[in-house]
């Protein structure tokens, strides 16, 4: 078992790694090294785990003074500053942010350089919702989350970016999650929402964009969504994006950028990318009001809800006017070069811009990369050099659709699938306790094994991994499109991780995500903090320093067989599986090939001068780097062909019971024939041939 590093912060004045040293020097630094270590903060403890087979000491004592450099008050520092101001992306405040975290880097002299894109934004001008209510009085509600303090006035107010301009009058209806079930059962009772405006409460499966199409689609004039977790009784208001895909609607499937091609506003493949019915966020507070005022049927009994639905005598005005417009949007990156394969990649990213001051979503996560870009600093002055590349990257207007990553991905696809390593996400890296992941299967083992060196934020003597494991352990799937992972993995094909702490928070896209509420509710001492940048940037620097790298492929394939098994059910014998089947048999046994492959490579790493197995060792793991982007498909996935990566991307409808091969998924949920099921099926079998391909090497 292993022993956790600790992460909490020391002096460390001493240069350790000066260059690749001799032997004799590096045996003496070593004692040197675990000498100061071990006084200062391990009076008695067992050695610590062997990672490597290679330079293990080098590489042990490189994660100890990462661990160890890690200082709460300093993360708490940038994030103070990040915070100061609402940074909207497109607006003048993101400017000052955008300043804050380039000269930050470039502070550190490291290498630093900006991508620019222009994209279609879109913010408010007029709100207003009105209620007349069957006693003749009329309200005019209040659509704010800021009251009084005029410091607040750059707080933008609540809004759905990309709902269309206009107004919407007529009777309501209360949805309940305005999932497609959900307007079944109200037509069980005979309630329609043609002609009405719905009240949707914001359940866990449907995203605000799916919402909405949803009650365009049953001839809805308007919608009104609210959380029922109003900001842990603030009276938050939840802003967010309504537009359907990712990326910039003017230059759908290429790089926005400055000077490149825009399609017109009225030009389809934009219209469709935005709602047809003006849309609203709404506070709790309003929407007991309006439900207590709806009259009409009473709610199906599933939704275990006692009041009625509607249509009443309530009659509501719904107004937006928005205006669309250009903006510059600004990436930050930062490139450590690596030293022995500089053309390969490993990628840590966060976004920036936020609906408002943006503590937990995103700057917690944007502190944490600060911090990591400050500990890298540190590491390469004591002589570090990262085998491989690391790019540190700032995404800008993530909150509008993930535009800066995806445009970024969209201009570099081809060099990111040649070059690309993995990419590993941090959002919000800390809304509350209780660490959290998503990844794709041949990073499992990695992620539980960094987990392992990091000390809990929470609980002392206990690792990461420890906690983790009893809470659930489970590394979740990462099918949703709800951060910068999104275009890396199910438009590129790269290896991803994401992570945050907590599983949830009520302050979510409203006034109240702030640096105050941060360290009163989810962070008061910056440990978990702490913890994320530990375990992201040791994932860095494992991926960019191991010769082998550390990707477990019989993880993946026992995966996918479990995948199969779900799907299996649920065609209760209608449909074959068997390509399927074949295909993962086969992946399987590549897998377990490479496996003992590397195995044996690693015998060999130690010997340096042996070239050949320096070459076989970049062989196998540009095989091993390849086979994501055989589970992407040309076409993409139907109706969303953008999105090509056939085991896990978005599924249309959120009652789907896949969490993955979403094209299937897609094709169950549509209720389509047979044959269509079969041919996606098909599909999967044929991508995961291709993986299997790219991991043998060679050609048939
Ligand atoms: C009219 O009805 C609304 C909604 O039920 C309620 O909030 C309001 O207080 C009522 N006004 C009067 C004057 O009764
Ligand atoms: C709804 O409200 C808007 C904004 O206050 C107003 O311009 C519009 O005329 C109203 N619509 C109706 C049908 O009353
Ligand atoms: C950092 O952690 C220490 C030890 O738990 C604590 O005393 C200190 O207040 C923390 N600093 C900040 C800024 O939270
Ligand atoms: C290292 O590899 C070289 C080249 O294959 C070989 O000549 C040498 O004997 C090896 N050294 C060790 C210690 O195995
Ligand atoms: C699905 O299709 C079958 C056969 O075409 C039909 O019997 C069934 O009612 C459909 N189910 C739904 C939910 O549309």
């Amino acid at each position: 078992m292993s022993e956790p590093l600790t992460t909490r912060p020391t002096v460390t004045g001493i240069s350790i790694f000066r260059q690749p040293p001799p032997l004799c020097t590096f045996l003496f630094l070593i004692v040197l090294f675990v000498a100061t270590f071990y006084t200062l903060n391990h009076p008695n403890t067992t050695p610590p785990p062997l990672l490597t087979s290679q330079n293990t000491h080098y590489a042990l004592n490189l994660h100890r003074l990462f661990l160890s450099s890690a200082s709460n008050s300093t993360i708490s520092s940038y994030l103070h500053a990040l915070t100061r101001h609402p940074h909207l992306a497109g607006t003048k405040p993101s400017l000052e942010t955008l300043d804050y975290v380039l000269n930050h880097f470039k502070s550190l002299n490291l290498e630093t350089h900006i991508s620019e894109y222009e994209a279609l934004l879109s913010y408010p001008t007029h709100i207003s919702v009105t209620a007349r209510f069957s006693n003749t009085t009329t309200v005019v509600f209040d659509l704010n989350d800021v009251h009084g303090d005029d410091d607040d006035s750059s707080v933008v107010k609540p809004y759905h970016a990309y709902s269309p301009s206009g107004s919407a009058q007529g009777s309501v209806v209360f949805v309940n999650h305005g999932e497609e079930r959900d307007y079944l059962a109200l037509e069980s009772i005979g309630v329609k929402v043609k002609n009405c405006l719905v009240l949707v409460r914001k359940g866990e499966t449907l995203g605000r964009g799916g919402i909405v199409k949803i009650a365009e689609d049953k001839g809805a004039l308007g919608v009104l969504i609210y959380a029922e977790n109003d900001g842990g009784g603030l009276g938050g208001i939840e802003r967010g994006t309504v537009m359907r895909g990712i990326g910039d609607p003017v230059s759908p499937g290429w790089p926005g950028v400055v000077g490149g091609e825009k399609l017109g506003l009225e030009d389809d493949q934009v219209t469709r990318r935005f709602p047809k019915i003006p849309s609203l966020p709404l506070s709790l507070h309003n929407a007991e009001i309006l439900l207590a005022s709806l009259g009409g049927a009473r709610a199906p009994v599933e939704w275990r809800n006692s009041g009625r639905v509607g249509p009443g005598r309530t009659v509501l005005n719904l107004t937006f006017q928005g205006e669309m417009k250009m903006k510059k949007i600004y990436n930050v990156l930062v490139t450590i070069r690596g030293n022995e394969e500089p053309d390969r990649y490993v990628i840590l990213g966060n976004h920036r811009d936020a609906w408002t001051y943006g503590a937990v979503d995103p700057n917690s996560g944007t502190s944490a990369l600060l911090d990591i870009g400050r500990r890298f600093a540190l590491l390469l002055k004591s002589g570090w050099k990262p085998r491989r590349t690391i790019l540190l990257c700032s995404w800008d207007a993530e909150e509008f659709g993930m535009i800066g990553s995806t445009e970024w991905v969209e201009e570099n696809v081809l060099n990111l699938g040649a070059s690309a390593v993995a990419y590993l996400n941090v959002d919000c890296a800390v809304q509350g306790s209780g660490f959290f992941a998503g990844a794709t299967p041949q990073l499992d083992s990695l992620l539980v094994d960094a987990l392992k060196l990091v000390q809990d934020p929470d609980v002392a003597g206990l690792t990461v991994e420890e906690t983790f494991k009893s809470q659930n352990g489970i590394i979740q799937r990462l099918s949703r499109v709800d951060s910068d992972f999104a275009g890396f993995l199910h438009h590129a094909g790269i290896p991803s991780i994401d992570m945050y702490y907590g599983a949830d928070y009520p302050v979510y896209h409203t006034a109240f995500d702030s640096y105050d509420w941060m360290i009163h509710n989810a962070d008061p001492l910056f440990h978990r903090h702490v913890a994320m940048a530990g375990v992201w940037g040791l994932l860095g620097i494992l991926l960019a320093d191991e010769p082998l790298i550390p990707f477990d492929y019989i993880s993946y394939a026992e995966q996918l067989e479990a995948h199969r098994d779900t799907l299996t059910k649920l065609l209760e014998g209608k449909v074959s599986v068997n390509p399927l089947s074949m295909a993962i048999q086969e992946f399987s046994m590549v897998a377990k090939e490479a496996a003992d492959e590397a195995k044996k490579l690693k015998e060999q790493a130690s010997n340096k001068s042996d070239v050949a197995a320096a070459v076989k060792r970049r062989e196998l793991n540009d095989r091993m780097m390849l086979v994501e982007r055989g589970f992407l498909d040309a076409e993409g996935i139907k109706g969303k062909e953008w999105f090509k990566h056939l085991v896990y991307g978005p599924a249309a409808e959120p009652e789907s019971k896949l969490g993955f091969f979403p094209g299937i998924a897609d094709a169950l949920a549509r209720n389509s024939s047979e044959g269509i099921i079969e041919h996606e099926i098909w599909r999967v079998a044929r991508a995961i041939q291709r993986a299997s391909k790219a991991l043998k090497g060679g050609f048939t």
